[in-house]
């Protein structure tokens, strides 16, 4: 059967990543989250202190960079390797998520990434979420989605998340952070959040996580059968 490319795009913690973890495991497909990327840059930049205002610095730590992810079988996961070393963890944490979006509005920083999820997806045969899956990354992508969810339950969802962790964080900083990203993300420059033409509308304020897998698997079988 032909492989396509699955674009899972939207806001902060709307469930894009345990959705396309899924529709991924479903379809046999590779299963990439393009968030994990900025994340490990934002890691690497705040490590050797990379200023976001001196495109030498940050050419340079870009050349210095390689991202890749591995399965873990203990964990049943893909993890994100920086440089050879595993920061699935270390990225997930709440002083990163307070700086990704800066790193993320660096047109360089932009770039590299998005060539990189270009050269990851060639084959097809992907599930990718991120915020510009379906309008720069791949445009052409066979199933687009737009994800999306009220902040309330967003930023509930984001601390069940931290807590099976063991990240206590309370609710107030977290639902702060996902507005402050969600804001950075949209209104950015280069490639900004913002729902593809035609890409479906996907609101999971009220749906369980396999309605979620449904409606994604849905929209799979309909642009399959249509080649
Ligand atoms: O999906 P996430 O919350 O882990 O992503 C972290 C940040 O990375 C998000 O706030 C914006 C940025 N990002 C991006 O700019 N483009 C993507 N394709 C994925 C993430």
């Amino acid at each position: 059967m032909k492989k396509i490319v699955i674009a899972l795009d939207g806001y902060s913690s709307c469930g894009k990543s345990t959705t396309a973890k899924l529709v991924a495991a479903a379809l046999g497909y590779a299963y990439i989250d393009t968030g994990a990327m900025y994340r490990a840059v934002t890691l690497y930049f705040l490590d050797h202190h990379v200023s976001l205002t001196n495109p030498k610095e940050v050419k340079e730590a870009l050349s210095n960079i390689e991202i890749d992810f591995h399965y873990n079988p203990k964990t049943n996961r893909n993890e994100v390797f920086l440089n050879g070393l595993n920061v699935e963890d270390e990225i997930r944490k709440m002083y990163i998520s307070n700086q990704v979006s800066e790193v993320s509005v660096v047109a360089e920083v932009r770039r590299a990434m998005v060539s990189q999820q270009q050269k990851m997806g060639k084959k097809r045969g992907v599930v990718m979420d991120g915020r510009d899956i379906g309008t720069a990354v791949f445009p052409d992508a066979e199933v687009k989605i737009f994800m999306t969810a009220d902040v309330d339950t967003r930023a509930k969802r984001r601390q069940v998340e931290l807590l099976e962790k063991k990240q206590l964080v309370n609710l107030g900083e977290i639902k702060q952070n996902l507005q402050k990203r969600d804001h950075i993300d949209s209104t950015r420059e280069e490639s900004p959040l913002r729902r593809a033409k035609d890409a479906a509308l996907l609101d999971t304020s009220h749906m369980t996580i396999d309605e979620q897998v449904d409606f994604v698997l849905e929209k799979v079988t309909s642009a399959l059968i249509s080649e």
